[in-house]
């Protein structure tokens, strides 16, 4: 059984990642812990307990933790995510923040890899505050971590949010940095231009959304904004350049699933830069290995899109 920790902002894609995990029976989620980021912490909490009730989870324990980045200002998603971070789809039934777990996310976290060391994969579908945090109160949390799946930064200096910087990297530069930094855990990233490149088409979309059941009536309402956003033609020629949706935290939880639908990858040292005047945030790949780091990460380049659009289909049975 493949024990995970998901670290989220739960926004649009978050929620497609988390059902995802869910429906994978060879997965135990020991929790998962919160952050700011598509939208603020109080909503991320929210959309959480949202996402685990449709799927009958509430069992799973939810934690609060960091609503601040480490240094920069707060910065959220709410043009594409709605300014609930779902879809701005009203949900009268939404359970009550009274259903989180007490303890902070960032403790949490440690405790759960205390307590499983070099077993527990780590999939951060957020900006990477929580686990910048983890690694300063426990200096050596990341040696047990089994592995780490980032989605977040680039790779051609292509943003998604500034010109150069990807939103969770922009959204929290130096957490970003300092986790690239820190971690030497076997570490995988799906990157924005990635996700562009794996877009997914929306003949498919349709029939992924049009199943009958519980899931997909919640996926359909919640996509609803973003998806509208995303098919713009404005959107995929300034953003995307693409033909479909990029669920971009799906890939994530995909390869952390199912590291055999990774098809193409490169390993190469990696940073993050903090002070450019246009580049802040960017992730810069040190294939000159001028930074000299021994720890390399590797970046996925392709992905079996069969295999994903099978997980991305089961999670809403
Ligand atoms: C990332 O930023 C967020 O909007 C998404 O949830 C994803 O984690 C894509 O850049």
């Amino acid at each position: 059984m493949k024990k995970l920790i998901i670290d989220v902002d739960t926004g649009v894609d978050d929620a497609q990642a988390i059902m995802m995990a869910l429906a994978d029976p060879d997965v135990k989620i020991l929790g998962i812990t919160c952050c700011n980021g598509n939208t603020p912490l109080q909503n991320v909490l929210k959309n959480t307990l949202r996402v685990l009730k449709v799927c009958d989870k509430l069992d799973i324990p939810v934690y609060r933790g960091c609503g601040e980045p480490v240094l920069a200002p707060r910065k959220n998603a709410g043009d594409y995510h709605g300014k609930d971070g779902l879809g701005d789809a009203p949900d009268p039934d939404a359970p009550g923040l009274d259903l989180l777990n007490g303890q902070n996310a960032v403790e949490a976290m440690i405790k759960m890899v205390n307590e499983n060391p070099g077993e527990v994969t780590l999939v951060a579908t957020a900006p990477l505050t929580n686990l910048a945090v983890a690694v300063q109160l426990a200096p050596n949390f990341h040696k047990k971590l089994k592995a780490l799946y980032i989605m977040g930064g680039n790779t051609d200096s292509r943003g998604n949010t500034t010109d150069c910087g990807e939103f969770n990297f922009v959204a929290d530069t130096e957490a970003a940095y300092i986790v690239l930094d820190r971690y030497t855990c076997p570490t995988y990233i799906a990157t924005w231009e990635f996700s562009c490149r794996s877009s997914l088409p929306w003949s498919f979309c349709d029939e992924w959304l049009a199943q009958d059941t519980k899931k997909a009536a919640f996926m359909k309402k919640i996509s609803k904004l973003s998806m509208d956003k995303a098919r713009s033609a404005d959107y995929q020629k300034e953003i995307t350049a693409g033909k479909g949706f990029n669920s971009c935290d799906s890939y994530a939880m995909a390869a952390a699933l199912d590291d055999t639908i990774i098809t193409d990858s490169e390993k190469v040292a990696v940073t993050v830069e903090l002070v450019g005047t246009q580049t802040r945030g960017m992730m810069v790949l040190d294939y000159m290995e001028l930074l000299k780091k021994k720890h390399k990460v590797t970046i996925i380049k392709t992905i079996d899109l069969e295999k994903f659009k099978k997980l991305l289909m089961d999670s809403l049975k």
